[in-house]
């Protein structure tokens, strides 16, 4: 099957009242990981790169990947979209190598770490949405800033420095036209999110349902997503790592993100403990191997475990036949006509 529009899939997702993981991917292993998660659970997929990704993998092994993974599993939908873009030069690269979707994250200025002005925010994305909407491709912008940093993005801190206020994301779903919004509630990317089992004096779901409750119409995306479990931590210590105690996301509170808009959850930080607990194992336990097919096998398996225990978990499982996959030109059509407005005072009409 030939790559899918990422709003199609979060349409799709609105519809069945479920949510799909956006796996974060950087080789051949990850992308092989996702893809028998997704065969064995039956989901659509989101397989997303960063701008780091991108750097570490090059562009076109990465985009090779991708369309060797569409080709080999032509029963699921796939939709490839650039995590965090940093500008409008990324988002059209992305889109020129064939990705199906982009985040402008105009949240932060292009240098990827200084919070950005609400206008200017605005204004990228806006640029970005013209642009890729004309191409038939899905956009994601963000509003309010996540804490932490990722592959060198990020504007660090807690999560709790730039919670989305509601009325902003109304201005800006407005302003912009995004298909799907990133809002900060309290998560950050990476290990270290939260020092206990986040309450909501620090991951505020109140915030995340007073948004959907006004933009109905628009897919939300919850970030740094990663649950962090206790057992992925205890394999990385167990094997010579030096993880410092520490809480994610409770699956739970995605799910219950999940009843109220939230149709893409960002998960990466829980496949790379996956992956590196089980590559210390092999080095621990079989210190005499030098062959990698020895320790990247048994990474990639960790790693499709965790990610078709989500898959479960966020309900996408089961979904991949539901539909069949418009074309990008269909998609370009369809926007161009004004049926996929999501403004909040076109959507509702
Ligand atoms: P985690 O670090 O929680 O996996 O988040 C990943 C993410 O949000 C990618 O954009």
């Amino acid at each position: 099957m030939p790559l899918v529009s990422m709003r199609q899939l979060l349409d799709e997702a609105a519809k069945g009242g479920y949510g799909v993981g956006a796996f974060n991917v950087n080789d051949m292993e990850q992308i092989q990981a996702i893809m028998m998660a997704a065969k064995q659970t039956k989901s659509p997929v989101i397989v997303q790169a960063s701008r780091g990704a991108r750097a570490f993998a090059e562009d076109l092994y990465l985009f090779k990947l991708i369309q060797a993974a569409a080709e080999l599993n032509p029963d699921i939908p796939i939709a490839m979209h650039q995590d965090h873009g940093n500008s409008f030069e990324t988002c059209r690269s992305a889109i020129a190598l064939g990705y199906t979707s982009v985040m402008m994250d105009g949240s932060l200025k292009e240098d990827g770490k200084t919070p950005s002005t609400f206008d200017e925010n605005v204004d990228v994305t806006r640029r970005v949405v013209d642009y890729a909407h004309e191409r038939g491709v899905t956009v994601e912008g963000e509003i309010g800033v996540l804490g932490g940093v990722e592959d060198g993005h990020g504007a660090g801190g807690s999560g709790l420095e730039h919670i989305t206020d509601p009325d902003q994301a109304v201005e800006f779903a407005e302003r912009t036209g995004v298909d799907a919004l990133a809002i900060a509630i309290g998560t950050s990317h990476g290990a270290y999110k939260f020092n206990k089992k986040p309450d909501g004096s620090v991951l505020k779901m109140d915030v995340l349902i007073a948004i959907h409750k006004r933009l109905p119409y628009t897919h939300l995306v919850m970030h740094g997503s990663s649950s962090v479990p206790k057992e992925l931590q205890d394999i990385v210590n167990k094997y010579g790592g030096s993880l410092k105690p520490t809480w994610g996301v409770p699956v739970e509170e995605i799910q219950l993100g999940i009843r109220n808009g939230v149709r893409k959850v960002n998960v990466d930080t829980d496949n790379r403990l996956a992956i590196t607990g089980a590559i210390r194992k092999v080095f621990a336990e079989t210190p005499e191997k030098f062959d990698p097919r020895d320790y990247m096998k048994p990474a990639r398996e960790a790693m499709a475990k965790v990610v078709s225990e989500r898959m479960t978990e966020f309900g996408q499982a089961g979904h991949a036949g539901d539909y069949t996959p418009i074309p990008i030109s269909k998609m370009a059509e369809d926007y161009k006509s004004g049926k996929l407005d999501t403004r909040p005072s076109v959507a509702a009409h």
